[in-house]
């Protein structure tokens, strides 16, 4: 039988070059192993804790479905589809819920943040948050119980997520039966970490990214703003802790990367790396920016949306009747 894997992403704003080598490259890769069958939703549902604008909400989900798609998501061979066109999902929610120890859930990472950020700030420990925020990872284990797989590939935050969801499913049988099966964890270990424009880690919250589909002009302006150190373009220069380097090698060919460490040795000016790095991801980004540009103008993306939703509920269906019945409802 097919192992299946299952993973959720939440739709978000700004995807940037670290979130694609981090986190969206990886698990294209896992989901092209033979034998493996590959169920990928838009977690619209859970960005509901944060995302509050409607019409923000419909064009984060196209755009992270047009950002998937566009990098090689073949939705031919993996089911992708809207977690909100599975109401399944929030049936089962319930009923998780009606199992899982309110304990538990106190101490989800997320909420513990949060609640330990009000105490330090002098508020009341529940200030802001929203029963969303408590019962996401109820959600979250609605969403991974109802597909039975057998691997669930995420970062490292959501290792928690997992095992909250491997002990709602244990509960669940104690009580009524052997219903769902454990989900066992995968976590990519190799995965580069991308530096971003001042050379800390590339991320949002430091507002140093390089949006993954910058047209040409934008995304060369950006290179060029890259921190380097002051050494003079004749110094021979240690590729290993050039951030440009870094990120040249994630993008570039291998035979290309090879040249530039030789150029290293040489001695080559940062100007001249940081024009060979603006070509190389330009290069490689433009075939997915243009597709990217084509999917969010057609209906492309809703019409692959709804057919996953209806392939998704080909399973969910009869096995939350299943599960109803498990249960007496
Ligand atoms: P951000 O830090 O920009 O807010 P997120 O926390 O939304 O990014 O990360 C989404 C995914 O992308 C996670 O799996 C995370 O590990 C990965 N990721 C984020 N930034 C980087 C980076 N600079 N290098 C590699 N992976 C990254
Ligand atoms: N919580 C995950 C995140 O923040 C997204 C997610 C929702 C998910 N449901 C899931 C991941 C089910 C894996 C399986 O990234």
């Amino acid at each position: 039988m097919a192992t299946r894997s299952l993973t959720g992403i939440k739709p978000t704003g700004e995807v940037h070059l670290g979130n694609y080598i981090g986190a969206i490259k990886p698990a294209l890769t896992f989901a092209k192993q033979p034998g493996l069958e590959s169920f990928y939703f838009i977690a619209n549902a859970h960005g509901l804790t944060k995302i509050t604008d409607s019409e923000e909400m419909r064009q984060l989900t196209r755009g992270i479905a047009a950002t998937w798609l566009a990098l090689g998501l073949d939705p031919d061979k993996s089911v992708f589809y809207r977690q909100s066109d599975v109401p399944e999902v929030f049936e089962l929610s319930w009923l998780l819920a009606c199992m899982a120890p309110k304990g538990l859930l106190n101490r989800a990472h997320a909420y513990k943040a949060a609640v330990d950020e009000n105490k330090a700030a002098g508020k009341e420990a529940d200030a802001g948050v929203n029963m969303g925020l408590f019962t996401y990872p109820i959600l979250m284990a609605a969403d991974i119980l109802l597909f039975q797989p057998d691997v669930v590939p995420v970062g490292r935050d959501q290792i928690q997520h997992i095992e909250i969801a491997r002990d709602v499913a244990r509960q669940f049988n104690h009580i009524f039966g052997d219903v769902f099966k454990q989900p066992h964890v995968h976590i990519e270990e190799k995965v580069a970490v991308l530096p971003g424009l001042d050379g800390r880690k590339m991320s949002k919250s430091y507002g140093n990214t390089i949006p993954l589909f910058s047209e040409a002009n934008e995304l060369q302006r950006l290179v060029n703003r890259i921190k380097t150190d002051s050494l003079p373009p004749e110094a021979p220069k240690d590729p290993e802790t050039s951030n440009l380097f870094t990120l040249y090698k994630e993008f570039a060919g291998p035979r290309q990367v090879e040249a530039m460490q030789a150029r290293f040795a040489e001695g080559i000016g940062w100007g001249e790396v940081k024009k060979e790095l603006y070509w190389a991801i330009d290069e490689f980004m433009s075939e997915p920016r243009r597709r990217y540009n084509e999917l969010l103008a057609s209906p492309e993306v809703d019409r692959l949306l709804a057919e996953g939703a209806e392939r998704a509920r080909a399973y969910s269906q009869p096995f939350l009747q299943e599960i109803k019945k498990a249960v007496g409802l």
